[in-house]
């Protein structure tokens, strides 16, 4: 099956693109054992440098990648992957049109504010605006879809805020909020110095929980097979 394409997407600077996209890349490769390929098409390298850091150097990674690059970067891959996770710039350019273009998913990460909000509503009608150009070409043959989630994040204890954020995000057409949202929990930055995720940090911490939640919905949504925990090995039995 070819590589499930997904890319963290939104103009809203420090929303929590590269967070997700390192942590998801974390969850499933480490804990789900499958095949991930990264893609920064950030120029700022952030994903890249903190990949250059630490213990998940070994999920490939390329970095560099620009409206020049990207579209083959991707193609190229599809069958030597399980998931590849695209993490775009703060401000949106060609190379993330490209990316949409090649996604399956556009996770569109929102703190729970307003401006974040709108700004992933503007991410949103640009996805919706590169499929519709793809189905323009298509006239009608097949049709094509690219879905787009928006996560909250850094979510602060007060639900009254996540869920005034909630309510504000279902009120604008197309705009689908993802079920799991992440907390505002210091582990997601601190990991991060160590080019690591909470995932392989604290395992049993709350930020590897919503990661794992996170995951899991993400993965059901793009159809990534189900996920079977190793099983047990059978407890030995006495000879008769
Ligand atoms: N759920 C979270 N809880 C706490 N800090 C977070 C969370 N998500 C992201 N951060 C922090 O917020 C900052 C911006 O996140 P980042 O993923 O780099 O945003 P973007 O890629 O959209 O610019 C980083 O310092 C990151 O560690
Ligand atoms: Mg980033």
């Amino acid at each position: 099956m070819a590589a499930k394409v997904i890319a963290t997407a939104t103009d809203k600077g420090g929303a929590g693109k590269t967070t997700l996209t390192m942590n998801l890349a974390a969850y499933w490769s480490t804990v789900e054992h499958r095949r991930v390929l990264l893609i920064d098409c950030d120029p700022t390298r952030v994903l890249e440098r903190w990949h250059a850091r630490g213990p998940l150097k070994e999920i490939p990674l390329l970095g560099n990648i620009d409206e020049q690059t990207i579209t083959s970067a991707i193609d190229d891959n599809l069958d030597a992957y399980d998931v590849i996770l695209v993490d775009c710039a703060g401000s949106e350019g060609q190379v993330e049109l490209f990316a949409f273009g090649c996604a399956n998913l556009v996770l569109i990460p929102a703190k729970a504010a307003e401006p974040d909000i709108a700004a992933a509503a503007r991410t949103h009608l640009k996805v919706k605006e590169t499929e519709k150009m793809m189905n323009a070409r298509l006239r009608g043959r097949d049709t094509f879809t690219i879905d787009t989630r928006i996560v909250l994040t850094m979510v602060s204890k007060s639900t009254t805020v996540a869920r005034h954020a909630d309510k504000l995000i279902r009120a604008q057409p197309g705009l689908i909020p993802l079920g799991t949202l992440l907390r505002n929990l210091v582990a997601f930055s601190e990991s991060t110095f160590r080019g690591s995720t909470p995932t392989l940090d604290e395992p049993a911490g709350a930020a590897a929980y919503d990661i794992r939640r996170l995951a899991r919905e993400v993965g059901h949504l793009v159809g990534l097979p189900d996920f079977q925990a190793a099983a047990a090995p059978a407890p030995a039995t006495a000879a008769s």
